[in-house]
C-alpha cells in the first residue's frame, strides 16, 4: 500500500513521528511524506524532524502564512499535483490544522480515500478554525482514527458509519512515552536556572487569548500575580511574539523562543503547574501527571478533565489566579491515563490501514464514493 502522509504545523510533527517509525519498520506499506510549509521557522518545524527522527519530507510545498482562505487554498493548489504524480492508495492526515483540512479536501475530491488521525474531537465552538477543520475533515474521511472515547459518540451523532471509526488511542502519547527518558538529558532546567525549584510553564497562541489586546493584557496581569509565588517560563509562539511587541512585561517573566520537543517535554514533566491554550499540552500533562489549567472556555479533549489533571479556567484573570493558587496549595494529584494512551496507537493505525487496503480497491462497498445510502435516499 502506498500512502501520502501530510504534515504542516508544529502539532502535526509529534503525531506523524510514530506513524512514520511504524511504516518504516514494515514491508506492506510505504509512505511519501509531504510538508505543506504552513510552519516554516526552524524552531517550529525542522528541529522536530531532527529530534524525533522523522524522515526528511519528500516534498515541501512552502505555503507559509496567509489568511485562512489563502493558506488553505494554497495548500490545495500545491497538493493536487502531488496526488496526480504519486497516485497513492490513501492520504493520511493528522490533527486539525489548516493543512489537515486542505489536503483531506483535495484528496477526497480526487477520489483518494483519506485517513484522519485524531478524528471525532469536538469543542462545539465554531469560532475556532480548528473546529471547522475537524468537522469537515471527519465528514470526508474514509478511516477515522479516534484518540479518546468522546470521539466515538460525536462521530456517531454526525451520522458516520461505525464501520469506518476505529478507537486506536493517542499517537502523540506514543511519541511522549518513547521520548520521556531521552528528554531527561536536556539541559533546559539548568539553562533557565530552574533545577530543583518549583516553577510554572505558560504557553499561549490561540487568537482568542492573544489577538485582543485587552484579553491578552488581562492574562499577563494574572501571570504577574502568579510570579509572586513561583517563576513562570513562557516559550513564545511567533504569533504571540507579535502581540508582545511594545508591551511592558511582568518582571521576571522568563521568555524563551519556541522550545524543541525534548526540552519542552522535560520542562513540562518537572513543572509544578502548566497554563496553556494548547490542545496537545492538555493531553501531555495528563499522562505526565502535572496539573494543567486550560486558558479556554471549552476543550475538545474532555478525557483530560474527566480522567486527567486538566481544569478549564477560561480567560478571566481572577479565575486563573484563584485556580492556580489552589493547585499550588494542594498535594500532587493522582493521575489516571485515558484508555489506549499506551504507546501503541500508531501500530494499531498502520495495522488497520494495511489490512483494509484491499477493500478500498477490491470492493466498491468500502470505497468512500460508494457508501451505503441512508434510509430515504433515492438510489438506483
Ligand atoms: C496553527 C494551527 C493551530 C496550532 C498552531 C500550533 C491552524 C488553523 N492553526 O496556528 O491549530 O495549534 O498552529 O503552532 O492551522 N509563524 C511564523 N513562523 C512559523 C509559523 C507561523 O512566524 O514557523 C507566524 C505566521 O506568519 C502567522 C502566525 O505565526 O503570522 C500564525 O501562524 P499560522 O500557521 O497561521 O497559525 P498558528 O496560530 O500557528
Amino acid at each position: 500500500m502506498k500512502i501520502v502522509a501530510v504534515v504542516g504545523a508544529r502539532p502535526n510533527f509529534m503525531k506523524i513521528a510514530p506513524l512514520m517509525w511504524e511504516i518504516r519498520r514494515r514491508h506492506d506499506i510505504q509512505a511519501y511524506l509531504v510538508h505543506t510549509g504552513q510552519h516554516y521557522d526552524a524552531r517550529m518545524s525542522q528541529l522536530f524532524f531532527e529530534e524525533l527522527g522523522i524522515p526528511r519530507p519528500d516534498v515541501n510545498l512552502e505555503v507559509g502564512a496567509g489568511t485562512h482562505a489563502v493558506q488553505t487554498a494554497e495548500v490545495m493548489k500545491r497538493f493536487e499535483p502531488v496526488l496526480h504524480e504519486q497516485k497513492p492508495d490513501a492520504v493520511l492526515v493528522v490533527g486539525d490544522v489548516n493543512s489537515t483540512l486542505a489536503c483531506a479536501l483535495t484528496a477526497a475530491k480526487r477520489d483518494v480515500p483519506v485517513a484522519h488521525v485524531e478524528a471525532g474531537l469536538r469543542s462545539f465552538d465554531r469560532s475556532m478554525p480548528e473546529e471547522i477543520n475537524r468537522v469537515v475533515t471527519d465528514a470526508i474521511s474514509h478511516w477515522l482514527f479516534v484518540s479518546e472515547t468522546s470521539g466515538l459518540a460525536h462521530l456517531r451523532r454526525e451520522g458516520i458509519a461505525d464501520a469506518r471509526v476505529y478507537f486506536v488511542g493517542n499517537v502523540m502519547i506514543d511519541t511522549l512515552l518513547v521520548s520521556r527518558q531521552r528528554s531527561e538529558s536536556s539541559p533546559v532546567l539548568e539553562e533557565l536556572d530552574l533545577a530543583d525549584r518549583p516553577y510554572a510553564v505558560l504557553t499561549l497562541h490561540r487568537p482568542a487569548g492573544v489577538d485582543d489586546p485587552e484579553v491578552f493584557g488581562g492574562l499577563l496581569t494574572a501571570i504577574q500575580r502568579l510570579q509572586r509565588e513561583l517563576p513562570v517560563v513562557f516559550p513564545v509562539h511567533p504569533r504571540t511574539r507579535k502581540a508582545l511587541d511594545g508591551r511592558a512585561l511582568p518582571r521576571n517573566l522568563r521568555l524563551t523562543d519556541p522550545l524543541g520537543y525534548l526540552d519542552f517535554l522535560k520542562l513540562m514533566a518537572h513543572a509544578r503547574l502548566v497554563l496553556t491554550d494548547s490542545g496537545g499540552i492538555q493531553e501531555e500533562t495528563t499522562v505526565l501527571g502535572v496539573p494543567c489549567l486550560t486558558l479556554r472556555s471549552n476543550t475538545e479533549r474532555p478525557a483530560t478533565i474527566e480522567q486527567g489533571t486538566n481544569q478549564l479556567v477560561g480567560l478571566d484573570p481572577e479565575r486563573i489566579i484563584t485556580a492556580a493558587l489552589q493547585v499550588l496549595a494542594a498535594p500532587p494529584q493522582q493521575r489516571r491515563v485515558p484508555e489506549k494512551w499506551d504507546g501503541r496507537a500508531a501500530k494499531r493505525i498502520v495495522d488497520i490501514l494495511a489490512r483494509t487496503e484491499g477493500e478500498t480497491h477490491g470492493s466498491t462497498a468500502a470505497h468512500p464514493r460508494h457508501r451505503r445510502a441512508p434510509e430515504g435516499a433515492v438510489v438506483l
